[in-house]
């Protein structure tokens, strides 16, 4: 009898365990999912970038090193190898900082996306 319960036990345990593990594995993969973003539409500074900056960004940096009020203040202030490097957002900060710290709620994500790739297009400005 004791034995019994004993199995029913293991076997409990064993089912529990495996849960955890299939629970784990998925987690793991959803977390390295790599983001799905379109990189080949192309996305235009003047008209998706700036307005992006425009009406998130300019309540903080507005007359600062950041400008974001105006297409040319906000061109003039991140077209720097310290905020862009064309071909590569991983290296940009005005798109790493949008994905950590205080930063990250600052803009929605599909706006963050479109950033990325603008920057991965090669950081063009359509508005010359
Ligand atoms: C609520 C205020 C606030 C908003 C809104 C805001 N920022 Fe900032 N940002 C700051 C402050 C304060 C700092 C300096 C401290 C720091 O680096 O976090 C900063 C720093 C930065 C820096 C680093 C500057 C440097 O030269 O090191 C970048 C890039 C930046 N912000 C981009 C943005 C962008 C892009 C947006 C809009 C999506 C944005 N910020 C919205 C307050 C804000």
């Amino acid at each position: 009898m004791s034995q019994k319960i004993s199995l029913t036990r293991h076997i409990i345990a064993t089912g529990l365990l495996f849960f955890l593990a299939v629970a784990f594995i998925s987690c793991e993969k959803y977390a390295y999912d790599p983001p799905k973003i379109d990189l080949t539409t192309p996305v235009s500074f003047k008209n998706e970038v700036f307005p992006i900056f425009n009406s998130n960004c300019k309540g903080c940096h507005s007359g600062g090193v950041l400008d974001f009020s105006s297409l040319t203040s906000t061109w003039s202030s991140i077209n720097k190898t310290k905020y862009i490097v064309a071909g590569n957002p991983e290296s940009s900060l005005i798109y790493t900082k949008l994905t950590s710290g205080s930063h990250e709620s600052r803009c929605p994500v599909d706006d963050r996306n479109k950033i990325y790739s603008w920057i991965t297009q090669g950081a063009l400005n359509d508005n010359e």
